[in-house]
């Protein structure tokens, strides 16, 4: 067993995943029985207020609800003068991105010694598939999604006909956060101006966000996971982002494989429409 602070550094990581899955602990008797993962005991985070999104809605006509941008870097800004986020436009590729990427402490965690793990996959895909932050292994080769959860992605995307190197890959904070933890509200506003360039330069027709950390970034909500899948969100009016569970949380909870293969059909549906084929 390791030393008292680590344990203690374990348990708080596991109470948050917990938290991330479930929402909250509170006990809604209404709750009981629900084999969903259901918002009603959100999670708080900082990154907005929650408003009239937090209900969940039927979305007949895909609203834009992505993170306002201007306003990140604005309030990031303010505090770092003579900020590398105003070198990020200059980056006409994904190779200068990358080396700005590298040369960027505000994309560190509070775990020394990580290397960037800044995406992979095609640059000119038309599907980019969004997670959350890259864990140990992913840290060791720096590559996104190449744990046991990137092995069941790379299953389900089998599963819809793509291969890995058909779609680009990337997650929202580009180095491991420590026992990886969920990455905090700041951590996720210091990262988002490089993955939204990042997003531009690949230029997607379809975003697919893996689990409720990406989708809140990047729709900009609080709202539980359950009510943004399953359906298509436009972002930053340039993109139709679609939701579902990340695949570690189906290592642990099968019942979250249907609606993800529900949302996976849904997902190759709309990418044959927009390339146009039958
Ligand atoms: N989980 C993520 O969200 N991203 C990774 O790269 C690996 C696991």
């Amino acid at each position: 067993m390791g030393k008292p602070d680590n344990l203690i550094d374990h348990v708080l990581t596991f109470i948050q995943n917990e938290r991330e899955l479930y929402g909250d602990f509170l006990i809604d008797q209404s709750l009981q029985g629900q084999t969903d993962e259901t918002g009603k005991a959100q999670q708080v985070h900082d990154l907005d207020p929650p408003s009239s999104n937090n209900s969940s809605q039927t979305v007949t006509e895909p609203q834009d609800t992505s993170y306002n941008e201007d306003e990140a870097k604005g309030s990031i800004k303010e505090h770092s003068p003579s900020s590398i986020y105003d070198r990020i436009d200059e980056c006409d590729t994904l190779e200068a991105l990358e080396q700005l990427c590298k040369e960027a402490d505000v994309l560190r965690t509070d775990l020394e010694g990580t290397q960037l793990v800044f995406g992979v996959g095609n640059p000119e895909a038309d599907l980019m598939l969004i997670g959350k932050a890259p864990g140990a292994e992913e840290d060791r080769q720096g590559e996104p999604f190449v744990g046991k959860a990137g092995q069941l992605l790379n299953d389900i995307l089998a599963a819809i006909n793509f291969d890995r190197e058909d779609v680009y890959i990337a997650n929202i904070l580009k180095h491991r956060p420590p026992n990886n933890r969920n990455p905090k509200p700041e951590e996720r506003k210091r990262s988002l101006p490089f993955l939204l360039r990042q997003i531009d330069l690949i230029n997607p027709k379809l975003i697919l966000s893996l689990g409720k950390v990406s989708a809140q970034t990047l729709l900009d909500k609080d709202s539980s996971l359950s009510s943004m899948r399953g359906q298509f969100h436009s972002f930053r009016n340039n993109y139709e982002l679609l939701a579902t569970y990340h695949p570690a949380a189906l290592l642990r909870h099968a019942k979250w494989k249907r609606p993800t293969w529900e949302d996976v059909q849904l997902l190759r549906k709309r990418y044959d429409e927009v390339k146009g084929r039958p």
